[in-house]
Protein backbone atom coordinates (compact mmCIF):
# COMPACT_ATOMS: atom_id res chain seq x y z
CA UNK A 1 0.00 0.00 0.00
CA UNK A 2 1.68 3.24 -1.00
CA UNK A 3 -0.58 5.51 0.55
CA UNK A 4 -1.27 5.18 4.25
CA UNK A 5 -4.79 6.37 6.08
CA UNK A 6 -3.25 7.78 9.70
CA UNK A 7 -7.29 7.14 11.43
CA UNK A 8 -10.36 7.23 9.50
CA UNK A 9 -12.65 9.18 11.74
CA UNK A 10 -14.12 11.16 9.52
CA UNK A 11 -14.83 11.02 5.31
CA UNK A 12 -12.86 14.79 5.76
CA UNK A 13 -9.77 12.12 6.64
CA UNK A 14 -9.76 11.18 2.71
CA UNK A 15 -9.54 13.02 -0.85
CA UNK A 16 -10.95 11.99 -4.12
CA UNK A 17 -7.91 9.96 -4.80
CA UNK A 18 -7.78 7.94 -1.58
CA UNK A 19 -11.40 7.60 -1.49
CA UNK A 20 -11.41 6.06 -5.02
CA UNK A 21 -8.03 3.35 -4.24
CA UNK A 22 -9.75 2.21 -0.95
CA UNK A 23 -12.82 1.23 -3.23
CA UNK A 24 -10.20 -0.39 -5.71
CA UNK A 25 -8.58 -2.49 -3.06
CA UNK A 26 -12.00 -3.00 -1.14
CA UNK A 27 -12.93 -4.30 -4.81
CA UNK A 28 -10.39 -6.61 -4.91
CA UNK A 29 -10.66 -8.06 -1.26
CA UNK A 30 -14.44 -8.87 -2.59
CA UNK A 31 -13.91 -10.69 -5.23
CA UNK A 32 -11.09 -12.87 -3.24
CA UNK A 33 -13.46 -13.39 -0.26
CA UNK A 34 -16.10 -14.78 -2.34
CA UNK A 35 -13.31 -17.67 -3.25
CA UNK A 36 -12.80 -20.58 -0.84
CA UNK A 37 -9.59 -19.41 0.13
CA UNK A 38 -10.03 -16.51 2.26
CA UNK A 39 -7.16 -15.94 4.41
CA UNK A 40 -4.72 -13.53 3.58
CA UNK A 41 -1.59 -12.09 5.76
CA UNK A 42 -1.45 -8.24 5.05
CA UNK A 43 -2.42 -7.82 8.56
CA UNK A 44 -0.06 -10.70 10.23
CA UNK A 45 1.14 -9.56 13.41
CA UNK A 46 -1.26 -7.06 14.06
CA UNK A 47 -3.42 -6.90 16.70
CA UNK A 48 -7.03 -4.82 16.12
CA UNK A 49 -9.03 -3.91 19.17
CA UNK A 50 -12.97 -3.41 18.06
CA UNK A 51 -14.21 -1.88 21.08
CA UNK A 52 -18.57 -1.05 20.66
CA UNK A 53 -20.43 1.12 23.42
CA UNK A 54 -23.55 0.62 21.33
CA UNK A 55 -25.39 -2.23 19.66
CA UNK A 56 -24.41 -3.32 16.31
CA UNK A 57 -24.76 -6.55 14.46
CA UNK A 58 -23.87 -5.43 10.47
CA UNK A 59 -20.67 -3.36 12.04
CA UNK A 60 -18.61 -5.33 14.59
CA UNK A 61 -19.60 -8.82 12.57
CA UNK A 62 -17.98 -7.22 9.68
CA UNK A 63 -14.62 -5.41 11.42
CA UNK A 64 -13.83 -8.70 13.44
CA UNK A 65 -14.25 -10.96 9.92
CA UNK A 66 -11.70 -8.05 8.12
CA UNK A 67 -9.28 -8.54 10.61
CA UNK A 68 -9.51 -12.31 10.97
CA UNK A 69 -9.68 -12.68 6.83
CA UNK A 70 -6.58 -10.05 7.16
CA UNK A 71 -4.59 -12.46 9.17
CA UNK A 72 -4.71 -10.31 12.41
CA UNK A 73 -5.24 -11.06 16.14
CA UNK A 74 -9.27 -9.63 16.67
CA UNK A 75 -10.15 -8.84 20.42
CA UNK A 76 -13.53 -7.66 20.95
CA UNK A 77 -14.93 -5.47 23.94
CA UNK A 78 -18.28 -3.99 24.28
CA UNK A 79 -19.99 -1.02 26.58
CA UNK A 80 -21.28 -3.60 28.99
CA UNK A 81 -18.49 -6.14 29.42
CA UNK A 82 -16.20 -3.35 30.06
CA UNK A 83 -14.74 -1.66 32.74
CA UNK A 84 -16.82 1.63 31.47
CA UNK A 85 -19.64 -0.22 33.05
CA UNK A 86 -17.80 0.23 36.58
CA UNK A 87 -16.58 3.95 35.53
CA UNK A 88 -13.93 4.05 34.10
CA UNK A 89 -13.49 6.72 31.37
CA UNK A 90 -13.15 6.51 27.97
CA UNK A 91 -9.91 7.99 27.93
CA UNK A 92 -8.11 5.65 30.89
CA UNK A 93 -9.89 2.98 28.94
CA UNK A 94 -7.94 4.16 25.27
CA UNK A 95 -4.88 4.34 27.65
CA UNK A 96 -5.01 0.79 28.62
CA UNK A 97 -5.92 -0.84 25.21
CA UNK A 98 -2.69 1.71 23.85
CA UNK A 99 -0.47 0.16 26.94
CA UNK A 100 -1.43 -3.65 25.52
CA UNK A 101 -0.03 -2.45 21.88
CA UNK A 102 -2.97 -2.12 20.11
CA UNK A 103 -2.18 -1.80 16.25
CA UNK A 104 -5.89 -0.13 15.18
CA UNK A 105 -8.75 0.50 17.52
CA UNK A 106 -12.40 0.40 15.53
CA UNK A 107 -14.81 2.67 18.10
CA UNK A 108 -18.53 2.68 18.08
CA UNK A 109 -19.62 5.40 20.67
CA UNK A 110 -22.98 7.39 21.38
CA UNK A 111 -21.09 10.60 21.77
CA UNK A 112 -20.31 12.55 18.15
CA UNK A 113 -16.54 13.34 18.18
CA UNK A 114 -15.60 9.94 20.30
CA UNK A 115 -13.61 8.84 17.36
CA UNK A 116 -11.21 12.28 16.98
CA UNK A 117 -11.55 11.87 21.12
CA UNK A 118 -9.65 8.36 21.06
CA UNK A 119 -7.46 9.63 17.96
CA UNK A 120 -5.91 12.17 20.65
CA UNK A 121 -4.85 9.57 22.99
CA UNK A 122 -3.63 6.20 21.22
CA UNK A 123 -0.81 5.73 18.98
CA UNK A 124 -2.92 2.96 17.74
CA UNK A 125 -4.97 3.76 13.82
CA UNK A 126 -8.34 4.76 15.00
CA UNK A 127 -11.18 3.70 12.55
CA UNK A 128 -14.50 5.20 13.21
CA UNK A 129 -17.86 2.94 13.38
CA UNK A 130 -19.97 5.33 14.09
CA UNK A 131 -20.09 8.35 16.70
CA UNK A 132 -23.36 9.27 17.65
CA UNK A 133 -24.71 11.90 15.36
CA UNK A 134 -21.70 12.97 13.40
CA UNK A 135 -20.18 10.13 11.16
CA UNK A 136 -19.99 6.50 9.75
CA UNK A 137 -17.26 6.46 7.00
CA UNK A 138 -16.75 3.04 6.97
CA UNK A 139 -20.69 2.43 5.81
CA UNK A 140 -20.50 5.31 3.29
CA UNK A 141 -17.35 3.49 1.66
CA UNK A 142 -19.65 0.37 1.45
CA UNK A 143 -22.25 1.79 0.35
CA UNK A 144 -19.82 3.88 -2.67
CA UNK A 145 -18.81 0.20 -3.15
CA UNK A 146 -21.94 -1.18 -4.12
CA UNK A 147 -23.10 1.50 -5.80
CA UNK A 148 -20.09 1.63 -8.06
CA UNK A 149 -20.49 -2.37 -8.83
CA UNK A 150 -24.01 -1.72 -10.16
CA UNK A 151 -23.27 1.44 -11.61
CA UNK A 152 -20.10 1.88 -12.46
CA UNK A 153 -16.79 3.72 -11.20
CA UNK A 154 -18.14 7.54 -12.61
CA UNK A 155 -20.66 9.28 -10.22
CA UNK A 156 -20.83 12.23 -12.11
CA UNK A 157 -24.13 12.71 -13.30
CA UNK A 158 -25.74 10.27 -10.34
CA UNK A 159 -28.80 11.08 -8.72
CA UNK A 160 -28.58 9.69 -4.71
CA UNK A 161 -31.64 10.37 -2.83
CA UNK A 162 -31.29 10.26 0.94
CA UNK A 163 -34.56 9.71 2.54
CA UNK A 164 -36.13 9.52 6.06
CA UNK A 165 -34.51 11.30 9.65
CA UNK A 166 -31.97 12.75 8.45
CA UNK A 167 -31.15 14.80 11.24
CA UNK A 168 -29.99 12.05 13.40
CA UNK A 169 -28.07 9.93 10.73
CA UNK A 170 -24.78 9.57 10.92
CA UNK A 171 -24.91 7.47 7.74
CA UNK A 172 -26.57 10.42 5.98
CA UNK A 173 -23.98 12.92 7.22
CA UNK A 174 -20.66 10.57 5.78
CA UNK A 175 -22.42 9.21 3.03
CA UNK A 176 -23.17 13.17 1.85
CA UNK A 177 -19.56 14.22 2.07
CA UNK A 178 -18.33 10.92 0.16
CA UNK A 179 -21.19 10.85 -2.28
CA UNK A 180 -20.44 14.52 -3.59
CA UNK A 181 -16.51 14.46 -3.49
CA UNK A 182 -17.29 11.46 -6.21
CA UNK A 183 -19.38 13.80 -8.29
CA UNK A 184 -22.78 12.48 -7.52
CA UNK A 185 -25.63 14.63 -6.90
CA UNK A 186 -27.34 14.24 -3.30
CA UNK A 187 -31.14 15.18 -2.62
CA UNK A 188 -32.25 14.86 1.12
CA UNK A 189 -36.19 14.52 2.24
CA UNK A 190 -37.77 13.66 5.25
CA UNK A 191 -40.27 15.07 7.45
CA UNK A 192 -39.38 18.71 8.64
CA UNK A 193 -38.69 18.01 11.99
CA UNK A 194 -36.05 15.52 10.85
CA UNK A 195 -34.07 17.26 8.54
CA UNK A 196 -31.04 19.43 9.96
CA UNK A 197 -31.49 23.07 10.39
CA UNK A 198 -27.83 22.78 8.42
CA UNK A 199 -29.11 21.17 5.16
CA UNK A 200 -28.14 24.31 3.07
CA UNK A 201 -24.50 24.01 4.53
CA UNK A 202 -24.40 20.04 3.34
CA UNK A 203 -24.92 21.58 -0.32
CA UNK A 204 -27.78 19.58 -0.92
CA UNK A 205 -31.48 20.20 -1.52
CA UNK A 206 -33.77 19.38 1.38
CA UNK A 207 -37.36 18.45 0.82
CA UNK A 208 -39.84 18.38 3.46
CA UNK A 209 -41.59 15.85 1.27
CA UNK A 210 -40.02 12.65 -0.41
CA UNK A 211 -42.02 12.69 -3.75
CA UNK A 212 -40.25 15.35 -5.33
CA UNK A 213 -36.33 14.29 -3.89
CA UNK A 214 -37.56 10.46 -5.89
CA UNK A 215 -37.80 12.11 -9.36
CA UNK A 216 -35.70 10.33 -11.18
CA UNK A 217 -33.31 9.26 -8.99
CA UNK A 218 -31.08 6.79 -9.60
CA UNK A 219 -30.20 5.76 -5.94
CA UNK A 220 -32.72 5.65 -3.25
CA UNK A 221 -31.06 5.34 0.11
CA UNK A 222 -33.53 4.62 3.09
CA UNK A 223 -32.63 5.80 6.78
CA UNK A 224 -34.09 4.29 9.46
CA UNK A 225 -36.08 5.92 11.99
CA UNK A 226 -33.61 6.24 14.92
CA UNK A 227 -36.01 5.71 18.12
CA UNK A 228 -32.87 5.90 20.62
CA UNK A 229 -32.09 8.83 19.23
CA UNK A 230 -35.74 10.52 18.84
CA UNK A 231 -36.21 12.17 22.63
CA UNK A 232 -39.31 13.98 21.61
CA UNK A 233 -41.82 13.18 19.41
CA UNK A 234 -40.83 14.72 16.38
CA UNK A 235 -43.58 13.26 13.89
CA UNK A 236 -47.22 12.11 15.08
CA UNK A 237 -46.83 8.30 15.19
CA UNK A 238 -45.27 5.39 13.47
CA UNK A 239 -48.15 4.68 10.84
CA UNK A 240 -48.11 8.23 9.76
CA UNK A 241 -44.48 8.32 9.06
CA UNK A 242 -45.21 5.27 7.03
CA UNK A 243 -47.86 6.39 5.73
CA UNK A 244 -46.55 10.03 4.52
CA UNK A 245 -42.68 9.31 4.12
CA UNK A 246 -42.09 5.37 3.73
CA UNK A 247 -40.85 3.73 0.44
CA UNK A 248 -43.53 1.78 -1.00
CA UNK A 249 -44.00 1.08 -4.57
CA UNK A 250 -46.10 3.92 -5.83
CA UNK A 251 -43.35 6.31 -4.44
CA UNK A 252 -40.58 4.06 -6.44
CA UNK A 253 -42.08 4.38 -9.39
CA UNK A 254 -41.14 7.96 -9.70
CA UNK A 255 -37.22 7.23 -9.72
CA UNK A 256 -35.94 5.43 -12.43
CA UNK A 257 -36.96 2.53 -13.55
CA UNK A 258 -33.23 0.65 -12.85
CA UNK A 259 -33.01 2.47 -9.45
CA UNK A 260 -31.44 1.48 -6.97
CA UNK A 261 -32.94 0.50 -3.16
CA UNK A 262 -30.62 1.04 -0.31
CA UNK A 263 -30.58 0.95 3.06
CA UNK A 264 -27.94 0.76 5.50
CA UNK A 265 -29.76 -1.40 8.87
CA UNK A 266 -30.70 -2.50 10.89
CA UNK A 267 -34.43 -1.95 9.20
CA UNK A 268 -38.02 -1.04 10.49
CA UNK A 269 -40.06 -2.93 8.06
CA UNK A 270 -43.21 -1.44 7.25
CA UNK A 271 -42.03 1.85 9.28
CA UNK A 272 -39.22 3.71 6.52
CA UNK A 273 -39.56 0.81 3.55
CA UNK A 274 -42.33 -1.51 2.95
CA UNK A 275 -41.51 -5.30 3.21
CA UNK A 276 -42.16 -5.69 -0.77
CA UNK A 277 -39.60 -3.20 -1.71
CA UNK A 278 -36.78 -3.97 1.07
CA UNK A 279 -36.93 -7.85 -0.67
CA UNK A 280 -37.94 -6.50 -4.34
CA UNK A 281 -35.53 -6.56 -7.07
CA UNK A 282 -34.39 -2.49 -6.50
CA UNK A 283 -33.07 -3.81 -3.12
CA UNK A 284 -29.29 -4.37 -3.13
CA UNK A 285 -29.12 -3.89 1.18
CA UNK A 286 -27.51 -7.81 1.37
CA UNK A 287 -25.19 -5.96 -1.42
CA UNK A 288 -23.97 -3.52 1.21
CA UNK A 289 -23.64 -6.06 3.94
CA UNK A 290 -21.15 -8.23 1.35
CA UNK A 291 -19.35 -4.71 0.86
CA UNK A 292 -18.68 -4.04 4.38
CA UNK A 293 -16.79 -6.90 5.12
CA UNK A 294 -14.70 -5.55 1.58
CA UNK A 295 -14.64 -2.39 3.04
CA UNK A 296 -13.28 -2.50 6.39
CA UNK A 297 -10.68 -4.75 5.03
CA UNK A 298 -9.23 -2.07 2.87
CA UNK A 299 -9.76 0.35 5.31
CA UNK A 300 -7.58 -2.01 7.80
CA UNK A 301 -5.06 -2.43 5.26
CA UNK A 302 -5.04 1.04 4.41
CA UNK A 303 -4.05 2.26 8.10
CA UNK A 304 -1.98 -0.79 8.82
CA UNK A 305 1.49 0.69 9.77
CA UNK A 306 4.66 -1.03 7.88
CA UNK A 307 6.17 -3.46 10.15
N1 LIG B 1 -25.42 -0.01 9.41
C1 LIG B 1 -24.98 -0.28 10.65
O1 LIG B 1 -24.15 0.45 11.20
O2 LIG B 1 -25.53 -1.39 11.20
P1 LIG B 1 -25.17 -1.99 12.64
O3 LIG B 1 -25.73 -1.03 13.66
O4 LIG B 1 -25.84 -3.35 12.67
O5 LIG B 1 -23.68 -2.07 12.75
Amino acid sequence: MAVRLEHLTSIESLTPQLSNEVLDKADEFLELTRKPIVKLDHLRGKTIINVFYEASTRTRTSFELAGKRLGADVVNIGGSASSASKGETLRDTVKTLDAMHADAIVIRHPASGAADYVARHTRASVINAGDGMHEHPTQALLDALTIRRHRGKDFRGLIVSILGDVLHSRVARSNVKLLKMLGAQVRLAGPGTLLPRDAAALGCPAFDRVEPALEGADVVMMLRIQRERLGAALFPSLREYSRVFGLNAARLSLAKPNALVMHPGPLNRGVEISEDIADGSHSVILDQVEAGVAVRMAVLAFTAKPS
